[in-house]
């Protein structure tokens, strides 16, 4: 039946229930129906809804001015949240470090790219242009984006308009695409990097982006240790720089400010949204460490590139109000055991025959669902497990964040939790007794 909607929707065979108003970890829509958000609305509400002081925080600034053009002016808000970033970001960012402000994730990796093409030229080296990433993995869903990022569903449309800078490997254990055991592997999947510079013109390469820990495209991919450090190394020898996209693992998901402080890995330049102002206002950071600032301002004293709304005082004045809430809750420190209270309350689901494997780190979870256990057999695409569980958690009003592909980017059915920071016990019961609900309705015995 034809909608009378006048938006675009996401997808023409969905309903979309009316959202009118959030509440702690849940949101409530015009017929009342009260949602748990587990998945955080893809790991953006970190201090959850209904906060007034981010509200007024936000108020008080466009109250002010409306708007002040960063060709022209800098603001408060701006300069502040810039400094408190620096100050969590690793080591390497003080001093001298420097932010610049997106309106998202997406102009994140684009300012990324072109800061590290820039930074090249600047420094003498104009063959530098390419952006390695890895197979696999979702940096945004502009072009320049789009073109770094490995997700085979999100990329085949446009695939035609996509230049072609390289993908080396994922880091996937459970799915290892060497087909080996971690320590066993040596990790191989590091030493891609390695061999794919060696065999494709490495002086031609600015940088390579990776996910500390892979979001959506494999839920909640960890690492092993050992593999950031070495691709961290492999950069420097190779003179490219490190791009950490931290927009969904960043500001305290996986239980640090950065997951990369996990590994201790220094990266040059480090992506940051989603959870940056908890959904209240759209924005995005780019922290630049020294040396590459150095760079731009010894040389030109000039970047060539732009967004009218970069750093916009109301957007910066929420990233700020968010901190401030953080750090009066205590909200960075929840995170560890309100993780191991979800874990705790999942375990069970482990020995389901379905369940491949619960990973993740912190409060950034993926659940992976099997044909066959034992050799970790996905299902048909055709069987759409992911999008029925969450239709099935939905009866109980449990939203989960659902996708496809994670085992060769069309096969491989897992959803993604990431509830807010302030989950409660009650809340955290409540999702598991959802999912087994959803275990139970879409593999019945
Ligand atoms: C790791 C990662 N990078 C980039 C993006 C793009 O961010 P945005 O959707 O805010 O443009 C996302 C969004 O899901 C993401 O998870």
């Amino acid at each position: 039946m034809r909608s009378n909607s006048a938006l675009f929707p996401r997808n023409f065979r969905k309903a979309y229930p009316i959202a009118v108003r959030g509440e702690g970890c849940s949101i409530i829509d015009q017929t009342g129906r009260r949602y748990l958000d587990a998945s955080g609305q893809a790991a953006v509400v970190n201090v959850g809804h209904g906060v007034a002081e981010i509200g007024r925080a936000m108020a008080e600034q466009s109250s002010q001015f409306a708007f002040a053009h960063t060709t022209q002016f800098h603001s408060e808000p701006a300069e502040k949240l810039a400094q408190r970033l620096l100050a969590l970001a690793p080591a390497n960012f003080r001093p001298g470090g420097r932010v610049y402000f997106t309106s998202g994730g997406s102009e994140a990796t684009e300012t990324a790219i072109k800061l590290a093409r820039q930074f090249h030229l600047e420094s003498g080296q104009p063959a530098r242009y390419r952006v390695v990433s890895r197979r696999q993995s979702y940096h945004g869903s502009t072009l320049g984006a789009m073109t770094v990022s490995g997700n085979v569903a999100r990329r085949a449309p446009y695939h035609p308009l996509l230049a072609e800078w390289g993908h080396i490997a994922p880091c996937f254990c459970y799915h290892c695409p060497f087909g080996k055991e971690f320590p066993d592997c040596g990790v191989a999947c590091a030493s891609d990097l390695d061999n794919f510079l060696s065999a494709n013109n490495a002086a031609s390469v600015a940088a390579f982006i990776f996910e500390p820990v892979v979001g959506a495209t494999l839920g909640a991919a960890v690492p092993p240790d050992g593999y950031p450090q070495r691709i961290a190394k492999i950069c420097r020898d190779h003179g490219i720089l490190l791009i950490a996209d931290e927009i969904m693992t960043g500001m305290g998901r996986t239980g640090k400010p950065f997951a990369v402080q996990h590994w201790n890995v220094e990266p040059d330049i480090i992506l940051v949204g989603k959870g940056i102002a908890s959904g209240y206002a759209p924005l995005g950071a780019v922290l630049i460490a020294p040396h590459v600032v150095d760079a731009f301002e010894r040389c030109s004293g000039a970047f060539q590139h732009g967004f009218t709304y970069q750093a916009h005082p109301v957007a910066t004045a929420a990233g700020n109000a968010v901190l401030d809430y953080i750090e009066s809750h205590n909200l960075f420190e929840r995170v560890p055991p309100a993780a191991v209270a979800l874990r705790k309350e999942l375990s069970e689901m482990e020995s389901h025959p379905n369940v491949g494997e619960i990973r993740g780190l912190g409060l950034l979870l993926g659940i992976e669902f099997v044909k066959n256990k034992s050799n970790r057999e996905p299902f048909p695409r055709e069987s759409n497990i992911a999008e029925r569980i969450r239709q099935a958690a939905l009866d109980l009003n449990v939203l989960t964040y659902p996708t496809q592909g994670c085992v060769d980017g069309i096969t491989g059915d897992h959803i993604l939790l990431a509830p807010p920071f302030i989950i409660s016990r009650e809340e955290t019961a409540q999702i598991a007794c959802a999912l087994h609900h959803a275990l139970q309705t879409v593999f019945p015995t």
